[in-house]
């Protein structure tokens, strides 16, 4: 089951959700700082580079959330997480496999609810939470929104009632190497003679570094004055998503003139889309863009400029 050998140093922290983008940015960082990380991946195989980090173990155990949910799961987790004294959950999709919220439900809250027995069985005291701007149990537009929204909450009720520290972190879209954001428009620029037909064109975002969003939860694992704290994310700016589809583009070598699509427009997007391979947009991500991704007014935001980032790996990109 082990791939690496055993990690050094101080605490040790187990990293759900380790192998995906803010995982890997957020595990380089605990490497750095000297703590020892345990990531269980489904595809250990992809993910061998991760290892090459000191204090970095890979194991291979699937974290589905099929498997945490399942009935001998907390057990089994439980002994894996046993001599770790943080948890960190960054797992999270955007997608289901169908239209109905259960996919969310479960990658979302029920793996949120195991994941959390099984710490807290193993005695585990701090927990991490990663969760989005906009989450929301009751009024969330999308079952993205609401299922994130519940998770959160259920968090952080288990951490008072279970004297686990929890802190949860809301980012708008997050932006560096290797996101599935900027790049994926960048790739669909591409391939757009001149003209980008874009859907919710005047959706809100305040974009944030993944190194900011790292720095921020590496800083979270000794802050017990964070216990119960919900953070949101946010960069310096708001911008409009027409804004951020024109300049990626540009900025990649294929200047497009963006065409926001009427409302009605969108919707019959996304429902074509939902069916295209890897499902580029859906009704439920239609859904999540009618609710701003910016931060509470007067919320601190995070240092870096997406314009300081994104040219050093949009330049010329015409694939991701
Ligand atoms: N990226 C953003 O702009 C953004 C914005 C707001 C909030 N967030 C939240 O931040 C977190 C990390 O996002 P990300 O961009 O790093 O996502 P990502 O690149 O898609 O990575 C997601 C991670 O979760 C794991 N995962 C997904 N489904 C799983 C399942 N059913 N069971 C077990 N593991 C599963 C993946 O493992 P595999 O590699 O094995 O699939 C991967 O390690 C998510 O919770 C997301 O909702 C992200």
């Amino acid at each position: 089951m082990q791939v690496t050998q055993p990690p050094f140093g101080a605490k040790k922290i187990m990293l759900l959700g380790g192998t995906g983008f803010v995982g890997r940015a957020l595990a380089g960082a605990l490497s750095q700082a000297g703590f020892s990380v345990t990531i269980p991946s489904r595809h250990v195989h992809r993910h061998r580079d991760l290892a090459l980090n000191p204090g970095i173990r890979l194991i291979d155990r699937a974290p589905a959330a099929s498997d945490m949910a399942s009935v001998r799961a907390p057990l089994s987790w439980a002994e894996l997480m046993s001599d770790h004294s943080v948890l960190i959950n960054l797992v999270g999709i955007l997608n289901e496999p169908k239209h109905n919220g259960v996919g969310f439900e479960q990658a979302h809250v029920t793996f949120t609810q195991t994941a959390l027995a099984a710490a807290s069985a193993a005695g585990i005291t701090r927990y991490l939470h990663m969760s989005a701007l906009g989450a929301d149990a009751v009024n969330g537009r999308s079952f993205y929104l609401r299922s994130k929204g519940r998770a959160e909450d259920w968090a952080h009720e288990f951490g008072e009632q279970n004297g686990i520290g929890v802190t949860s972190f809301r980012p708008s879209v997050i932006f560096g190497p290797h996101d599935a954001f900027l790049n994926r428009f960048v790739q669909l620029a591409a391939l757009m003679p001149g003209v980008f037909p874009l859907a919710c064109a005047d959706a809100l975002f305040a974009p944030v570094f993944v190194g900011d969003v790292a720095a921020q939860l590496l800083s979270a694992i000794e802050s017990s004055e964070l216990n119960g704290r919900r953070i949101e994310l946010c960069g310096p700016t708001d911008y409009r998503l027409r804004e951020l589809v024109a300049y990626a583009a540009k900025t990649a070598g294929h200047p497009r003139l963006i065409l926001g699509l009427p409302d009605w427009a969108s919707r019959v997007q996304a429902r074509l889309l939902e069916f295209a391979p890897g499902k580029p947009f859906t009704r439920d991500n239609y859904a999540s863009l009618q609710t701003p991704s910016v931060c509470s007014v007067g919320c601190p935001r995070q240092p870096t400029r997406l314009e300081t980032i994104a040219p050093q790996y949009l330049h010329k990109r015409t694939r991701v």
